[in-house]
């Protein structure tokens, strides 16, 4: 396999996607708008020119399927979302996608099989960005669809149920999507590190050992509206300085943390139909926090939840919180990590174990089947989540040459 033509040729998939987007000057595709559909249109061609026989299914996954031809033989799954943050990086997701369809291209055209049916899949929807409904497409396939986020609506008021019927999907159908573990011989994923580890060591890959697990919370905090040149400040019952308050308290919990896994994050942040001359009488923000072992994470949650009532009390505010996303820390199989870990060897290379913090399709899957995830490089200083992601062709045909390591062995 000639790495350096198919690392370009990865390369030069993602920037292609990337011309989609919800928004002219930034990269970013909610789940069934305009641009995601393109993406999935793509995304159906590409896998029928590598010669796959393609389905979009209930939830608007885009599935390819690379048949061995041996009666009775298992699936192996790869793949990884084609949704986006809100001006975010044209790898995440994508490289998941698009690498396993160059290789199926490869092994199709030189007409090599494996001895297990192939599935990629383009999984609609990971980061919850419209509906607060992240693992959307993984979560379908296991079994673990929650229902109740079909009546979700986005910021538009539209429910996630009519969105898909529009779509031509089948909001009813997603129960029937549950792979039978007994007939898949696990889910690999292919994922831009999203980090600086890699970058800072000078190694292209590495072979991740566990996911570590999330939760989020939608918090809000009323207090009195009121005009700003009026009120005495020791009169107020701002809401905007105690939801301030509450994000220094996430902030001092993780900071305290001596594992150095436990991460916090405030990524919304609104003062609810704020103006400059108003005290902020309602304000709403979102808690992200993870942490390698789930203990860790839910009694640092704990503190939080303590941290923020007590501020509340002291404030004269009321404050709510509604969890929208829990998923436990998933450990990698030790036996794929391994051949994973061999295979990237196979190559010369430096066969580096570490921790995902972000989350990935890979925790949904891992529910019911082995999993292995290996990480590719990521450039400038590691950023992601953001348009300065970047990555090398160079990476990515490396990543294409331990996929397929990976996979032959598997075989075995
Ligand atoms: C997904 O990208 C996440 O880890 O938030
Ligand atoms: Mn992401
Ligand atoms: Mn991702």
């Amino acid at each position: 396999m000639d790495t350096a033509v198919i690392g370009q040729e990865i390369l030069a998939t993602c920037e292609r996607l990337a011309r989609h987007s919800d928004d002219t000057d930034a990269l970013t595709v909610a789940y069934l708008s305009k641009a995601h559909r393109a993406v999935a249109a793509e995304l159906r061609d590409a896998m029928e020119a590598a010669g796959m026989t393609v389905t979009v299914d209930a939830i608007g996954n885009v599935v390819g399927r690379l048949a061995c031809g041996r009666p009775g033989a298992h699936t192996l799954a790869t793949g990884s979302h084609f949704d986006t943050v809100r001006n975010g990086g044209r790898f995440d997701g994508r490289l998941g996608i698009v690498l396993p369809i160059a290789l199926a291209r490869h092994l199709h055209e030189r007409g090599e099989t494996l001895p297990f049916d192939l599935e990629v899949i383009a999984f609609a929807e990971e980061e919850g960005l419209r509906f607060a409904s992240t693992f959307l497409g993984s979560s379908g396939l296991v079994g673990r669809f929650d229902a109740s986020v079909l009546e979700r609506t986005d910021a538009a008021g539209v429910r996630m149920r009519d969105a898909m019927l529009a779509a031509g999907l089948d909001p009813d159908g997603i129960g029937a999507l549950r792979r039978d573990p007994a007939r898949m011989l696990g889910y690999y994923e292919v994922h831009i590190e999203q980090g600086p580890v890699l970058l800072e060591a000078g190694e292209p890959l590495a072979v991740v050992t566990s996911i570590a697990g999330g939760l989020r919370y939608q918090c809000t905090v009323t207090g009195v509206a009121g005009h700003a040149g009026t009120v005495p400040m020791a009169m107020r019952h701002d809401a905007g300085t105690a939801a301030a308050e509450m994000v220094l308290a996430l902030e001092s919990c993780c900071l305290a943390d001596a594992s150095g896994t436990l991460v916090g994050t405030a990524g919304r942040f609104e003062v609810v139909r704020g103006a400059t001359n108003v005290i902020p009488g309602e304000c709403r923000f979102t808690i992200d926090l993870r942490a390698a072992h789930d203990g860790l994470r839910d009694r640092a949650f704990d503190e939080v939840l303590a941290a923020c009532r007590a501020i509340a009390e002291r404030r004269g505010v009321r404050f709510a919180c509604e969890r929208t996303m829990q998923v436990p820390a998933t450990p990698c199989t030790p036996a794929w990590v391994d051949a994973l870990a061999d295979a990237v060897a196979s190559l010369g290379l430096p066969a580096r174990r570490m921790l995902s913090g972000a989350g990935h399709d890979a925790m949904m899957m891992g529910r019911e089947m082995p999993v292995a995830m290996l990480f590719v490089r990521c450039g400038n200083g590691g950023v992601s989540h953001s348009p300065l992601e970047t990555m090398t062709a160079g990476d990515a045909g490396l990543a294409a040459a331990a996929t397929l390591a990976f996979w032959r062995r598997l075989a075995h």
